[in-house]
Formats: structure tokens, sequence, C-alpha cells
């Protein structure tokens, strides 16, 4: 049966609320570091949950506008730090001086007027009758010559249902083909980092693309 998109954010609002959110990490992501290579512009960063990412964007001069649809995430994000809310299209926007969090649904986003965007666990969290929409909204709504950074896991999908999702470089190229240039970057095995999925999985592969 179709999942219903109420059922779709309950899944990520029940974890939410009982914190079982393996995904968030304490550090930066190792490949945001090595392969950010962009002068301080503007960073859409879809489905950010409280992503530190974010704080590492800003201190590089970036703005960053975040899209996520968990109150909880946003408010943990900005916690101790001195925050502002405004309405608009109907959304919450929680925002600082260089980051906004839209409090919404990715797919009801406005127009998002920044050049870069990062993508770490959105595309990867999404099952896989939605990806091809998430790819055409994110196109859509940020401009023609837009960059992505993009992160995946590999791994063999028959061993974990997921998410996060198991995200192979032709399907990856395939959703992406709107755009001419998907270059894989780099990889690295994750599984010894990851402990969570150690009992569950043979390997586990974090792959980076840029994509324009
Ligand atoms: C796997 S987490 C990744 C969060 C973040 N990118 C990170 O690296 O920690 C995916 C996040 O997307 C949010 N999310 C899922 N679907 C969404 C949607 N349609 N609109 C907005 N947020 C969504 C979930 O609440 C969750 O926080």
């Amino acid at each position: 049966m179709k999942k219903h998109p109420s059922d779709r954010a309950n899944f990520w609002h029940t974890l939410w609320a009982k914190n079982t959110i393996g995904f968030h990490q304490e550090e930066i992501s190792p490949f945001l570091e090595k392969y950010w290579r962009y002068d301080p512009k503007k960073v859409f960063v879809p489905l950010c949950g409280k992503t530190k990412d974010m704080i590492w964007l800003s201190q590089k001069k970036h703005d960053v506008i975040g899209v996520e649809f968990n109150e909880t995430a946003v408010r943990d994000f900005f916690i101790d730090k001195s925050h502002k809310t405004k309405q608009q299209n109907n959304m919450q926007i929680f925002y600082n001086k260089n980051i906004q969090i839209y409090c919404g649904d990715f797919f009801a986003l406005p127009q998002i007027n920044t050049p870069l965007i990062f993508d770490r666990a959105a595309l990867v969290a999404l099952s896989q009758n939605l990806r091809q929409q998430y790819v055409n909204y994110l196109k859509k709504i940020t401009p023609e010559n837009a960059e992505i950074l993009l992160i995946t896991y590999e791994y063999p999908q028959h061993e974990m249902p997921g998410p996060p999702f198991s995200i192979p470089q032709k399907i990856v190229q395939n959703l992406y083909s709107q755009y001419q240039n998907v270059d894989k970057l780099d990889e690295r095995n994750v599984l010894d980092i990851l402990p969570m999925f150690q009992q569950r999985l043979s390997f586990m592969k974090e792959c980076v693309y840029r994509i324009h």
C-alpha cells in the first residue's frame, strides 16, 4: 500500500520524539571538510535535521538555508543561540545572522535561490518512490547552474531495509541525469565507525559526488 505523506512525516517525528537519531553526528562530515571548495555564497541544506555541518558552513562565511519539518530538531539546533522566528509562505522560519531554517515540508518550499547545495543524509533518507520527486523539486526551486555536493551510502540493500538507503552510483547518475556532470569524487568504508550497522551489514561505503 502507498504511504500517505503524513505517515512518512510521522516516521521521522517518532524518531525525533524518541531521540533515536543515529544519523545525527557530533562531528563535521569529513567529506564536507575535504571537498567543500567554494567561496562564501548561499548554500541550501535540504532535510537538515540539526546537523553541525550548518555551523561549519556558516563559519566559512556562507549564508545557510535549511529545511526540516521536525520542530524539535530546529529548536535543538538553535538551542543557546539567539535566534528569531518569522512566518513566510505558511512556514515558520527560525533564523539568526547566517542561518535560516524553514520548519516545514521540503516539497512545500518556495524558490530557494542558492547556487550551492549540500546533501548529507537527505537523498539516502528517502524511500525509492520519493527520490526522483526529491531531485526534480530540488532542481525546480534552485538556480539553473546550482552545484550539489552529495553524500550517499552503498551497502547490500537486502541486508537491511533502510533508511538510510543504499544508492549505487548508477542510480545516482540516473536520478541526476538532468544535470550535465555527476562526478564521483571519493568513497570510504564506514562500517568500522558506524557500530549500529556492524551486526547487519557485510560492508558499507560512504560516497561523495559533485553534481552540476
Ligand atoms: C536522516 S536525517 C538527516 C539530517 C541531516 N541532514 C544530518 O546530516 O544530520 C533526515 C531528516 O530529514 C527530515 N525530513 C524527512 N523528510 C522531510 C521532508 N519532506 N521535509 C522536511 N524534512 C524532512 C527528518 O525529520 C530528518 O531530520
